[in-house]
């Protein structure tokens, strides 16, 4: 089978180093990728939202499915593309049509979502500027914190958690006056939720699902879970509080619901879903849905499935996810990012990454790289994810920071205290 992936970051590394494991996978593309991808399949210089190209490249090269790492794809209605064209409606699309990939691209439609099908998640209010005053109203109802999420894709950027009302107000005025622009042209306000998060994966064909390994990512950039928000800073699988009686909870209150509550919204989707969780006082709570895989939680995850992941896609392509096994590493996996000096705010590109050569034990995802004349260069704010297993998180974690100190590159960080806040 020919398979191209989308995206190019770690997640797509981490993807396509699996997906090359299958005894099923012919030629592996990923457009556009970057430096890891090229060591297992072959970059392709496209852009993921750019249709046509991809169409051409897709019937060039005989393609047979095609994997879709980031949202934006997805929001953009690249699964709809392909069914809507007579020469690509043949070819799967792991990632749900346009319309489920409002689960991630409206927080406004999502929480419709779980309200219409009894998902447990935070009380909330949509916002526009029309309705401005009952938006103040609402607030004045809430205890601190304030939640207040643009509706729209704001780059991660559209979540503001405020203690005092009245810059609560202010910001509320700012978003609906277009702090991110469209994205926040309506605005969820939502009840503060307090306990500690995890991300559960769930592998979908519209019918049946496999909940895939639970990770907990480590979203601030400073040690103790301080600083700003990142993409994610490392991941840890499995998570010590997910256990047993909390993933039934999670089976029953909310994957169930949500594959149900597609099916019947009539709402077509194959693909991964991300459940962003908390748990509250035991209980698992809906903070946000994604349409995809998270990164950094993927260089985890993959890691500890044993499957082989395309005959997985496989099943979800051709409604056989049923029939498909998923086999679980019972082993820890981690994984910690390695950062460009001052990101997640600005950061240089085009420092050379030297010792990779001398990595052992660690399987390295590149996310921000790029090959040039011979040489690895950081072209991203997160550059780099190592990833190991380990009998324990701590002998895992000691592995990928032994290789992490060994990777040199200007301005190199990473928080050296990934999955602190768990058994
Ligand atoms: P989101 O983009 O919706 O995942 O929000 C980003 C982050 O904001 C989440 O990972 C949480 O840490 C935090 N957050 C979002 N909604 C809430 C909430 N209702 N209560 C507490 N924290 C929240
Ligand atoms: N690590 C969180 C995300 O991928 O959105």
């Amino acid at each position: 089978m020919n398979i191209l992936l989308l995206g190019s970051g770690g997640r797509e590394h981490a993807l396509a180093w699996k997906m090359k494991q299958s005894a099923k996978i012919n030629n592996l593309y990923v457009a556009p990728g970057n430096a890891g991808t090229a060591t297992v399949a072959e970059n392709v210089a496209i852009n993921a939202t750019d249709f046509e190209a991809i169409k051409d490249f897709v019937l060039t090269n005989n393609i047979n499915m095609l994997v879709v790492g980031p949202e934006d794809p997805l929001v953009k209605g690249v699964s709809n593309f392909f069914k809507n064209d007579s020469q690509l409606n043949h070819i799967p699309v792991i990632g749900p049509s346009k319309e489920g990939a409002q689960l991630e691209g409206s927080k406004d439609f999502a929480k419709q979502f779980m309200l219409r099908h009894n998902i447990p998640t935070a009380r909330y209010k949509s916002f526009t500027l029309d309705n401005i005053k009952e938006g103040y109203e609402f607030l004045e109802q809430l205890d601190a914190p304030y939640v207040l999420k643009a509706d729209g894709l704001a780059a991660g950027k559209g979540v503001l958690i405020i203690n005092d009302i009245d810059e609560a107000k202010r910001e509320l005025h700012n978003m609906l006056n277009g702090m991110f622009g469209e994205a926040s042209e309506t605005v969820v306000i939502e009840e503060f939720l307090s306990g500690i998060e995890c991300s559960v994966f769930v592998l979908t064909d519209g019918d049946s699902y496999k909940i895939l390994p639970v990770a907990k990512d480590y979203k601030r950039i400073g040690e103790g879970d301080t600083g700003l928000n990142t993409g994610g800073m490392g991941a840890v699988s499995p998570v010590s509080f997910a256990d047993d009686i909390f993933m039934n909870k999670v089976e029953e209150r909310i994957v169930i619901p949500t594959v149900e509550g597609l099916k019947k919204d009539k709402i077509d989707y194959k693909g991964f879903i991300f459940l962003g969780l908390i748990e509250v006082k035991g209980e698992p709570m809906v903070i946000e849905y994604n349409v995809r895989m998270g990164d950094p939680e993927t260089e985890a995850v993959m890691l500890r499935i044993k499957s082989d992941f395309v005959d997985l896609l496989e099943g979800v392509a051709y409604n056989k996810l049923a029939s498909k096994k998923l086999e679980i590493d019972e082993r820890y996996a981690v994984t910690v990012m390695l950062v460009a000096g001052g990101y997640p705010g600005d950061y240089k590109k085009g420092d050379v990454i030297s010792n990779l050569d001398t990595i052992n034990s660690s399987i390295v995802f590149h996310a921000g790289t790029k090959c040039s004349d011979g040489k690895i260069l950081t072209n991203g704010g997160r550059v780099m994810a190592i990833s190991s297993y380990g009998n324990s998180k701590s002998e895992a974690l000691t592995t990928s920071y032994a290789n992490a100190e060994k990777i040199q590159f200007e301005g190199k960080y990473y928080r050296k205290d990934i999955g602190f806040d768990l058994q």
